[in-house]
């Protein structure tokens, strides 16, 4: 039925027939449902803006029995991955399984056979990056990964292409929808984090298992990703320093109020110099902030470029159609490629293979921030100056305090916001003000963010 012949017009060659870009999809789960409703649904349009059909021949899974929400022909469907990664036929292999094995395996044999890659697997490429596209290079041919990152949103396509003159001088996003959804509950609804998680995970909007969102393994992966379409740059995701957002209490989203700002779980990087600061943590930013009104599951990107300025994108960083979206568009920019006879017009990255090298982060303990402080001390004469004291020596200069609420076990909450200080003064101080016998509890940190946003 996809053997109709349309005449058709390819660059300056005179009228030949319409191509067909055949496709081969590896796991049919959400976001695989997604992409072939969205083929059904618009393959019309597709059609005429690329100036060729897309062709679905296969989709391997491991299970072709459970009823999917969008229903395919027996016959498409098939366990064994090899029928789409040996097919001839076959120009471009969608990989929507996620995890490691065996998807890395079918992305190397698919590259190694001569065939473009679409992918959605942040954890892979995170991981495993450095490996798949040395073999798709190797192969001359294109990988695309919009999807990994921010789901619908276009970021991938923004650092590589949109802003490619630009030095990114920084880049503050929010990656983990889950994360975000749990926070703006916590902060609107005025409910602790076990409450909201649990709620979380019976609407669907959080794994049984929530470790990978909720402390901030899921943002790394996207951070990594992201760091090497901004500065061009290869990086550890080991050395990107990673706090989550499960110890954030209630007592801290009121305060972050008090003080005009909203707690988020930020990825951040800065240009400095050669070295680029990278880190994830839940941040206090001001409530004005754009990324303060990015709300329930949404994901949004705020990117300061040398001659850009600020640029913001905003929208659905998961869920069916939202992903399928970006897979859909991975393809077409293949295809046209392909149509044109090139392949790999824009590098993997930001940069050629050949010439990619490692990142430089700046060592955390260097970094240099603003900071909340919540100390629960003894309400009694001298406590405060004991505290300011020890700042002081660590040259952790105080820019505002508030000491407000009830005695709990015999301590009040005292609370300090400073001005820019050094990691590693902050953690020593931190240390040594919490052997103070007047001290009951371990000082809570957060970091606050509220120079570029
Ligand atoms: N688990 C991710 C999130 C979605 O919560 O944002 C997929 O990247």
């Amino acid at each position: 039925m996809y053997a109709t012949i349309i005449k058709t017009r390819k660059l300056n060659l005179g009228y030949q027939a319409m191509k067909k870009i055949t496709l081969g999809m590896i796991g049919f789960g959400t976001i695989g449902s997604g992409v072939v409703k969205l083929l059904r649904e618009n393959g019309g349009l597709i059609e005429r803006r690329l100036g060729a059909r897309l062709f679905l021949k296969r989709i391997a899974d491991l299970d072709i029995t459970t009823p999917r929400v969008v229903p395919v022909p027996p016959e498409l469907m098939t366990t064994d991955a090899a029928q789409i990664i040996d097919d001839p036929d076959t120009d471009i292999v969608i990989e929507l399984m996620g995890g490691y094995e065996p998807a890395r395996s079918f992305i190397l044999a698919a590259l190694a056979n001569g065939k473009h890659v679409v992918t959605a697997n942040k954890a892979l490429l995170a991981t495993y990056g450095n490996e798949v596209f040395m073999v798709a290079d190797r192969h001359d041919v294109d990988i695309r990964f919009e999807a990994s990152v921010g789901g619908t949103i276009p970021i991938v396509k923004t650092l590589k292409e949109s802003l490619v003159g630009n030095q990114i001088d920084s880049f503050m996003a929010i990656m983990n929808g889950t994360s975000n959804y749990i926070l703006s509950k916590m902060t609107d609804e005025e409910k602790p984090f076990d409450v909201v998680l649990k709620e979380a995970q019976a609407l669907g909007f959080a794994e049984a298992d929530p470790t990978f969102d909720i402390e901030g393994i899921d943002t790394a992966h996207k951070l990594a990703i992201a760091l090497s379409l901004a500065y061009g740059k290869r990086v550890d995701i080991d050395e990107i320093y990673r706090e989550g957002i499960s110890g954030i209490s209630m007592q801290d989203l009121e305060f972050a109020k008090e003080f005009g700002y909203r707690i988020k779980l930020l990825a951040l990087a800065f240009s400095r110099g050669d070295l680029v600061e990278a880190r994830i943590h839940p941040t206090m930013i001001p409530v004005d902030a754009m990324l303060a009104n990015v709300n329930s599951n949404f994901n949004a990107f705020h990117i300061i470029g040398s001659s850009s300025g600020p640029v913001f994108l905003y929208g659905q960083g998961a869920g069916m159609m939202p992903t399928a979206s970006a897979v859909i568009s991975d393809i077409i920019d293949i295809a046209r490629g392909m149509l044109h006879g090139v392949s790999r017009l824009v590098p993997y990255r930001s940069l050629g293979e050949d010439i990619i090298d490692d990142i430089r982060l700046i060592p955390f303990p260097e970094i240099r921030t603003n900071y909340y402080f919540r100390f629960m001390a003894a309400d009694k004469a001298g406590v405060l100056s004991k505290i300011s004291g020890i700042l002081g020596e660590m040259n952790i200069s105080i820019a505002s305090v508030i000491q407000k609420g009830r005695k709990k076990d015999g301590a009040v909450p005292v609370v300090m916001t400073t001005h820019k200080a050094r990691e590693r003064d902050v953690r020593e101080a931190l240390a040594r003000i919490d052997r103070l016998d007047v001290v009951h509890e371990p000082t809570v940190l957060i970091r606050i963010e509220d120079e570029r946003l």
